[in-house]
């Protein structure tokens, strides 16, 4: 527990006081090649942090849904197409990643890069018209 503690009550503190970080926006003008250099692995950690927390948060919200964005503000998505609007044929989104929702924008594509997945729409079409 010693080390736990000397490391956030007084290791970590003083690496932070010690960063080359201006006191001004012009300062970070003036900054050399070894400052920059020494505000790099804290950078990386800050960025590495924020961007793997960003995708745990991102991951959380998503666990548990299919769909991630498309109408969350009310309960139950539905949408109605009148078979004779659809003049030869129509691709409807399954992976809910369509920005043209309920229609197939190609999105399902990147998601199942991304995913692993193997979703693609349903495709509505006219049985004369194949
Ligand atoms: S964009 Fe969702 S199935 Fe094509």
């Amino acid at each position: 527990m010693y080390v736990v503690s000397q490391l956030v009550k007084e290791t970590i503190p003083n690496y932070l006081a010690g960063l080359p970080i201006p006191d001004s926006i012009g300062g970070w003008f003036r900054l050399g090649v070894r400052d920059w250099l020494a505000l790099i692995p804290p950078t990386a950690v800050i960025g590495g942090v924020s961007y793997y927390s960003y995708l745990t948060i991102k991951k959380a919200r998503e666990n548990g849904t299919v769909n991630p964005s498309i109408r969350k503000d009310i309960p139950k998505v539905v949408d109605f197409v009148d078979i004779e609007d659809i003049t030869e044929k129509a691709s409807f989104c399954r992976c809910w990643r369509s920005k043209n929702w309920p229609y197939c924008d190609g999105a399902h594509g990147q998601h199942n890069k991304d995913t692993g997945d193997n979703v693609g729409p349903i495709v509505v079409r006219h049985k004369e018209k194949k």
